[in-house]
C-alpha cells in the first residue's frame, strides 16, 4: 500500500509543495485513522502555504484542511464512530495525505445521500457558509444580502443557501462566464466587478438603501466598496483576503452608517462538537433534499496538489475542487 503526503518545509510558492513517504499512523486516545477518498482543496491553504497565515511546525508541514473517507482505527475512549464508518472532517492542515490520525471530536458520520467526494468538497465550504448565515449575521427571508467571489466554492454555496432563506442575493464574480454560474446557483443579481462599479450597482439595485449584510473573502481589492454598499445599522462580515489583506480600515469607517462589523474563522465555530453536530446535519440535510448542489468543478490527484493551488490563486476555478486518493 502506498502511504504518502503533500508537504512543504518552509512556506513559499506551490512549488515547495513535495511528496513525502509516511507510515499509516497509529491511533492514539481520542483519535481515529482515517484512509482518505478525497480531500477538498481551500483558500486557507494558499495562505498557509504562502505564509500569509502563521507556519504552525518546525518540520514539514501536511498542508490541507478538510478531508473525507473511511475510519481504519479507533483509539482509546472514541464511542461516536466506529472502524468502517464513513467520516468526514475540516480541521486546519494534516489533510493532504492518504492517510492521518485526527482528533475524534472533529469528525461527523456522513449518511449515505453525501458521497466522500461531496464530503471533501463542503465539510470546510459548507460549514463555512453555515456560520456565515446562521451565526454571524441570522439572514431574515427578505435581506438584501451582497456576497463577493459568489461563482467560487464558497460562494455558489452561499448563493444557493441564500436563495433557500429567502433572501435577496446580490453576487459579484470576474468575468461573464463567473457571472452566468452565479446566476444558476441563486443569486439574483450578478455583479461583474472586472467591468461594473459594485458600489454603484448595488445602489441602483437597492433603491440607494445599500445591503443588509455584506460577505467580503475578498479583502483589499473590495473592502472599500464593501463599506460603501451596506445599509446604515447594517452588518459587514469580513472572512477572507483571496487579494490581500485591507490595510485601509479606520474604526471611524463604521460610523458612515453606524455599521457593525465581524471577522469570524470556522474553526471557532467547528471546534464546538454541538455547533458541529447541528450544522453537519443541517448542511448534509440541505444537499440531500437538492437545496444545495454540490459543484466539483475540478479535481486533481492528490500528488497534484501544487497544480491545484497555481488554479486556485490564477482565479481560474469555479465551485469546488477536490484531490483525488
Ligand atoms: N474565515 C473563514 O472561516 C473562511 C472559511 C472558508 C473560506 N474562507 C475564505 O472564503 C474565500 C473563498 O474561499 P474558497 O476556498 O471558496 O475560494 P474560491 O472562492 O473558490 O476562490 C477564490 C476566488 O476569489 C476571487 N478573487 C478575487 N481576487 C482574487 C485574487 N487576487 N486572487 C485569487 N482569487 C481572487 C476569485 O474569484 P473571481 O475571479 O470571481 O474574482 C477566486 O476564484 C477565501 O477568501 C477564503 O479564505 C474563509
Amino acid at each position: 500500500m502506498m502511504t504518502y503526503a503533500m508537504a512543504a518545509a518552509r512556506p513559499g510558492g506551490s512549488d515547495m509543495i513535495r511528496r513525502i513517504e509516511i507510515d499509516v499512523p497509529a491511533a492514539g486516545a481520542g483519535e481515529v485513522v482515517i484512509a482518505h477518498d478525497a480531500i477538498g482543496i481551500n483558500f486557507i491553504d494558499i495562505y498557509i502555504r504562502t505564509g500569509a497565515y502563521p507556519w504552525p511546525v518546525d518540520k514539514d508541514l501536511i498542508l490541507g484542511s478538510e478531508g473525507a473517507g473511511i475510519i481504519t482505527a479507533v483509539g482509546e475512549g472514541v464511542s461516536h464512530v466506529a472502524v468502517g464508518d464513513r467520516v468526514g472532517y475540516t480541521l486546519p492542515n494534516g489533510a493532504y495525505a492518504t492517510h492521518r490520525a485526527i482528533n475524534a471530536d472533529m469528525v461527523v458520520k456522513l449518511p449515505d445521500a453525501i458521497t466522500s467526494d461531496v464530503a471533501a468538497a463542503i465539510m470546510l465550504k459548507g460549514l463555512t457558509v453555515a456560520y456565515l448565515v446562521q451565526d454571524s449575521h441570522v439572514v431574515q427571508a427578505g435581506d438584501t444580502v451582497l456576497f463577493h467571489a459568489a461563482a467560487g466554492g464558497v460562494g455558489l454555496l452561499a448563493g444557493q443557501w441564500l436563495k433557500s432563506l429567502g433572501a435577496t442575493a446580490i453576487g459579484t464574480a470576474g468575468g461573464p462566464d463567473k457571472c452566468a454560474l452565479a446566476a444558476a446557483h441563486g443569486y439574483d443579481h450578478v455583479i461583474d466587478y472586472k467591468s461594473e462599479d459594485v458600489v454603484t450597482r448595488v445602489m441602483e439595485i437597492t433603491g440607494n438603501a445599500g445591503v443588509d449584510v455584506a460577505y467580503d473573502s475578498v479583502g483589499k481589492d473590495t473592502f472599500a466598496g464593501t463599506l460603501a454598499s451596506v445599509k446604515r445599522h447594517g452588518r459587514i462580515v469580513a472572512f477572507g483576503q483571496s487579494s490581500g489583506p485591507y490595510a485601509d480600515f479606520k474604526i471611524a469607517d463604521l460610523g458612515a452608517g453606524s455599521l457593525h462589523l465581524t471577522r469570524p474563522t470556522l474553526f471557532h465555530f467547528a471546534t464546538s462538537r454541538p455547533w458541529l453536530e447541528a450544522a453537519s446535519e443541517t448542511l448534509f440535510g440541505l444537499v440531500g433534499d437538492g437545496t444545495l448542489k454540490v459543484n466539483i468543478n475540478q479535481r486533481f490527484p492528490l500528488e497534484e496538489a501544487a497544480a491545484a493551488h497555481e488554479a486556485l490563486v490564477a482565479r481560474q476555478t469555479t465551485g469546488c475542487t477536490i484531490l483525488d486518493v
